[in-house]
């Protein structure tokens, strides 16, 4: 009786949570008011900080991103971390009949979005009617409860979000993935290599573990012995500092993928998006992986 009681308290738990996160652009944009929150400034580099210390939002477009938006049009999609929106603003520009949910960890970041979309009706570049096509939603991927507010999608975009993750948490938003996308839908991602310069001291490491066939070669606890700093190390290297780091590569992608029941249709290195002599290192900084959800899966570890 008791246990029953538990599992539907639970059960209540996850309804509520799933539905108390997810704003309207009128909502969205009123939070942004209220909480006296600003549209973001770009560097050189067209990136800018995240608010909550998660790496920085591009607005430059890499390989996984044009491939999602030329798959995207007039669809029902889906971005985790999309941040400030740039993907987001630019799915509404090329089609009127696209249906975009953006998440993220940090619902702040959702909100400067509603306000980026309000700035871009402004000035004519979107049409007012751009607000009706868009939910916001706080959600983290790793969380069963929480990606329940999401819907299901005919496409989703992930971008510079897995290198947040350890491996079990890895293991579990790619389940997510298959979980939020419709029978042929597909994901694209892009994510961090270890091929990158500031980083570079790891790749000796990351290649003898490959060598010696370890499974998630790219994962660390701390990357503090393999970064040299000082006091004028950019905080967008500093923060990487704090927790652990999650480095792929195609195999190790392409792995977990395949075995949570995704046919994998594209997956390799690719350059940055943008110029920066700080992480820029051989062409191969980037791994993105382009997979389906293949209607009648066979062989999937790991799921009922
Ligand atoms: C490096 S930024 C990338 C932003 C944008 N996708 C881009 O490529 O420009 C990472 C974003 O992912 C979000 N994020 C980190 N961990 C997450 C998680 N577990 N679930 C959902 N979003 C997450 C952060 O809040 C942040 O906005």
């Amino acid at each position: 009786m008791f246990k029953k009681f538990k599992y539907l308290l639970i059960l209540a738990a996850c309804f509520i949570s799933a539905y108390s996160e997810v704003f309207t652009y009128e909502q969205a944009l009123t939070n942004c008011d209220a909480l006296n929150l600003h549209i973001q400034s770009y560097g050189p580099d067209g990136r800018t900080h995240t608010l909550n210390k998660k790496g920085a939002a591009s607005a430059s477009f890499d390989y996984a991103m044009r491939a999602f938006l030329k798959f995207s049009k007039g669809k029902e999609v889906l971005e985790i971390g999309g941040c400030y929106g740039d993907v987001m603003l630019q799915a509404l520009k090329q089609s009127k009949d696209t249906k975009y949910v953006l998440s993220d960890l940090d619902a702040r970041h959702l909100f400067i979005a509603a306000k980026c979309l309000a700035e871009k009706i402004q000035q004519n570049w979107l049409e007012s009617s751009s607000a009706n096509q868009v939910k916001f939603a706080q959600a983290d991927i790793t969380d069963a409860c929480e990606i329940q507010k999401l819907g299901l999608h005919d496409a989703i975009y992930v971008g510079e979000v897995f290198h947040f993750l350890t491996p079990d948490q890895l293991e579990l938003a790619v389940k997510h993935l298959f979980l939020l996308l419709k029978p042929n839908g597909r994901v694209y991602v892009t994510a961090l290599s270890p091929y990158l310069k500031h980083h570079e001291k790891f790749i000796l490491e990351y290649e003898r573990r490959v060598k010696s066939g370890e499974k998630y070669p790219g994962f660390t606890k701390s990357l503090r012995d393999y970064i040299k700093f000082d006091e004028i190390t950019p905080l967008l290297i500093t923060s990487t500092l704090d927790g652990t780091f999650l480095f792929l590569d195609v195999k190790t992608l392409k792995e977990v993928f395949e075995n949570n029941g995704f046919k994998v249709l594209e997956c390799k290195f690719v350059p940055l998006s943008h110029k920066s002599k700080l992480w820029s290192y051989d062409g191969r900084e980037y791994v993105i992986i382009i997979a389906e959800k293949d209607a009648a899966p066979l062989n999937v570890v790991g799921h009922n």
